[in-house]
């Protein structure tokens, strides 16, 4: 797709415009252009398959669906996006290179100001910091461009990569839940970050794109 064409679409989506850079790290919403890499990342794996670390189990598909699979998913979180209800799915790359996915969802955020985080990273560029890192810089997006007045998030208590993050970013424990997984009991975690306890990302955030974002989510007259 040339850049006109992306320009063009960018006027109409505003999402598609929306960059933002901290240190090594570019994160910007998922555009058709990247659903491929993105899909072939997530099919060369994210967890072993004994585990299960989303609370929707959506890496259960079959491998050969996967793609289309997560190319759906991020069309209709485009297509339902109201100020009411919100998902962003950025891709995020490292040095240049496609590591995973960075998601902020929001429920009536102009009035709640809350928002709830959730991350994957394909296996091969786990357990370097790159995790923490986007963490770090989707909360601060959230604060200082969205003007979040909290960051949620959940991880099952056998995910210990994803609570060590959610510890290091700030974020406390506000409790937990018996629920479902894979037909047996597990307990979720929930956890929370407030302004005041937030570690910030060791990077500045440069931000372009950011006006129409923030009008298409309601926070702008
Ligand atoms: C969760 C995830 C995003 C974290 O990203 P990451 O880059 O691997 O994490 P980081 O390297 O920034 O930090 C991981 C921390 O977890 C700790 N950790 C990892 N495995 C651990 C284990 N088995 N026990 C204890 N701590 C562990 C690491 O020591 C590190 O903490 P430290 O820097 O204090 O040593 C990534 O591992 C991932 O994509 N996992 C699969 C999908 C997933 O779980 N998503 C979240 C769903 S809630």
């Amino acid at each position: 797709m040339s850049d006109d064409v992306q320009n063009r679409l960018a006027e109409l989506w505003p999402p598609f415009g929306l960059v933002v850079t901290a240190g090594p790290l570019e994160l910007r919403p998922i555009r058709d252009v990247d659903i491929p890499d993105v899909a072939e990342l997530a099919a060369a794996g994210i967890h072993p398959p004994e585990q299960m670390p989303f609370s929707v189990p959506w890496t259960d598909v079959p491998a050969a669906e996967l793609g289309r699979a997560c190319a759906l998913y991020y069309w209709r979180t485009r297509a339902d996006l109201t100020p009411a209800r919100w998902e962003l799915q950025f891709v995020v790359r490292h040095d240049g290179e496609l590591v995973g996915v960075q998601g902020i969802s929001a429920i009536d955020f102009p009035v709640t100001r809350s928002t709830e985080s959730g991350s994957w990273l394909g296996q091969r560029h786990q357990g370097r910091g790159i995790g923490t890192l986007m963490r770090q810089t989707v909360c601060a997006f959230a604060f200082d461009h969205l003007g979040a007045a909290e960051v949620t998030s959940g991880a099952w208590s056998d995910n210990p990569a994803s609570l060590a993050v959610s510890r290091k970013v700030g974020y406390v424990a506000n409790g937990s839940r018996r629920l479902e997984r894979r037909g047996r009991l597990a307990t979720m975690h929930d956890l929370v970050l407030r302004p005041d306890r937030f570690v910030r990302p060791p990077h500045p955030l440069t931000v372009h794109g950011l006006d129409g974002v923030r009008r298409l989510l309601g926070l702008d007259g």
